[in-house]
């Protein structure tokens, strides 16, 4: 494992951070007061919170299976990692091949912190963590580490699971993925999950404002918004659908998942190879 920073590390606990608040509702103990006082307010307009970031989750580990099994990728660019739990990229990856090589990608110093002490490799593969910002993307594919551990000339499977709400229109994420995806070989793919106003508009406005008010910038996209984050990749089937109807393992995500109602879980999922 290696990693490197390219922010100022400095952990600010008195404000919500976006990765302690995702901690909270997954049950891990790396986050505050202020962060869990934005989960509890988020969850009063969407009480199914918990499950439904259990239920992203649960995708995440589905994805990675799947590009290891089927689509026979071993290498990944997971960009917004998340303070590590249960089931990380490198851990389900290297459980299906352990020559599987990781990088994570994260801006919050929390991360970096907890990455260091937990995202060791398998001896045959390999992780690194890089603390740096998405909305750089060159900054991120300049970073010697990301060479070292990955051999660019051999698809990726970009991850951006559950991080482009961070991003408005205005932040051009489309324009990032495809500044990513530009570095990356055919045959690559594209991971995204993204939450969506599209079930429950009300609640989901009511989560916009109270994440504003807390200072984090939440912006949740229509289907045809979360498509359009796919350009130039061909998505693979079933499509950008509900996160829990995206391949679902009833074996292996049990209670986690509930396929047979698609709304349970308010993001739009989907995979698609870069042609
Ligand atoms: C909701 S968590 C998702 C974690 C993991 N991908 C998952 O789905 O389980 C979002 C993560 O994105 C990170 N993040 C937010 N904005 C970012 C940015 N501009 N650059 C890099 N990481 C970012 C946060 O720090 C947080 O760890």
């Amino acid at each position: 494992m290696s990693d490197t920073t390219r922010l100022p590390i400095k952990i600010d606990t008195s404000v919500a951070h976006e990765a302690r608040v995702y901690d909270y509702w997954l049950g891990g103990v790396d986050n505050y007061p202020a962060d869990r006082a934005l989960g509890d307010a988020i969850a009063t307009h969407i009480p199914a919170i918990r499950a439904m970031a259990r239920a992203n989750r649960a995708f995440l580990g589905r994805a990675v299976r799947y590009v290891i099994e089927e689509l026979g990728i071993t290498q990944f660019l997971d960009i917004g990692t998340g303070i590590p739990t249960a089931g990380n990229t490198h851990e389900v990856a290297q459980r299906c091949d352990p020559a599987a090589r990781i990088v994570y990608v994260d801006n919050d110093p929390i991360v970096l912190a907890h990455a260091r002490a937990l995202m060791a490799s398998t001896p045959e593969g390999a992780t690194a963590f890089i603390h740096a910002d998405l909305h750089d993307p060159e900054e991120i594919l300049a970073e010697p580490v990301l060479a070292e551990t990955l051999d660019l000339g051999r698809p990726v499977a970009l991850m951006l699971v559950a991080v482009l709400m961070y991003f408005r229109d205005e932040d051009s994420p489309h324009d990032i993925v495809a500044r990513l995806l530009n570095a990356l070989p055919p045959g690559s793919c594209l991971v995204i999950t993204h939450p969506t106003a599209d079930f429950d508009p009300k609640a989901m406005m009511n989560v916009v404002v109270a994440s504003e008010q807390a200072g984090i910038t939440f912006y949740p996209r229509s289907h045809a918004e979360t498509e359009s984050l796919f350009g130039g990749t061909e998505i693979i089937d079933p499509g950008v659908v509900p996160v829990v109807t995206w391949r679902p393992e009833p074996a292996i995500d049990s209670a986690r998942v509930d396929a047979a109602d698609p709304e349970s879980a308010w993001y739009w999922a989907g995979i698609g190879r870069k042609l």
